[in-house]
């Protein structure tokens, strides 16, 4: 599927101020904390454009006065929210003030990086922490991952979704996203509801599987690096 037949399965939100807190995340001189605060107010922009996309329903409600039109969004009553662990984090606290009453679940994913990147920019994708709550036919599921490079994250946490029930909708909220990524997940559930909302598209991937120019690596921009693995404690 070429970038012009995904039609409207990808939604780049625009604006000044999405582009503008996105120039910031790129920009390698913004540290921690205003990193973070920035995947936090594209959590709310995306969640945002998800909820004006949302059917709307017209009702009349009594004011102490008389007698106004309006209008309900249902669907944003029936929401699932999945982070991907641990970058995914500061874009859900976003997208929970747009929809305070979603279900929440979480998949610790981790990309095999010492295995390398496969042919077709394939990762293995390690899960060591799925927690996800029963999904239902009225569901919209959201799975937060602020960088869809390969798209193997999100082909993996989508398969761990499917496990729990079949949802109205899936949204994929990203920061920002590459056509390899959009087009394998695509792919990957041509039978799925599925649209991806992202801010920016960024054709290149390195050879590490990075997106260039990026954002660099968005847990360890927002959460500081670490090392893998398990560490012992001692002294307890
Ligand atoms: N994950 C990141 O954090 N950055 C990338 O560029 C790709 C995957």
């Amino acid at each position: 599927m070429s970038r012009n037949n995904w039609g409207s399965k990808v939604k780049v939100v625009s604006g000044n101020y999405a582009l503008s807190i996105l120039t910031k995340l790129r920009d390698k001189r913004t540290g921690q904390i205003e990193f973070r605060k920035g995947l936090v107010r594209l959590g709310r922009v995306l969640g945002l454009a998800i909820y004006n996309d949302m059917p709307a329903k017209k009702v009349t409600v009594e004011t102490p006065l008389g007698i106004a039109e309006g209008i309900e969004v249902p669907d944003a009553e029936n929401v699932v929210i999945i982070t991907v662990l641990r970058a995914a984090m500061p874009l859900t606290e976003g997208l929970v003030k747009i929809f305070p009453s979603a279900r929440q679940g979480v998949v610790s994913a981790r990309r095999v990086e010492e295995k390398g990147m496969k042919p077709g920019y394939v990762f293995e994708i390690e899960l060591t922490y799925v927690r996800i709550p029963e999904i239902r036919p009225e569901d919209t599921v959201i799975i937060a991952d602020p960088m869809l490079a390969t798209g193997s994250t999100i082909v993996a946490v989508l398969k761990e979704v499917l496990k729990r029930g079949r949802a109205k909708k899936y949204i994929i909220a990203s920061v920002i996203a590459t056509p390899v990524g959009i087009e394998k997940i695509l792919k990957n559930y041509p039978e799925l509801n599925i649209t991806i909302y992202t801010v920016g598209i960024d054709r290149e991937i390195n050879d590490k599987g990075y997106i260039v120019p990026g954002l660099g690596d968005a847990g360890d921009r927002a959460f500081g690096g670490c090392f893998w693995g398990v560490g012992t404690l001692s002294g307890f």
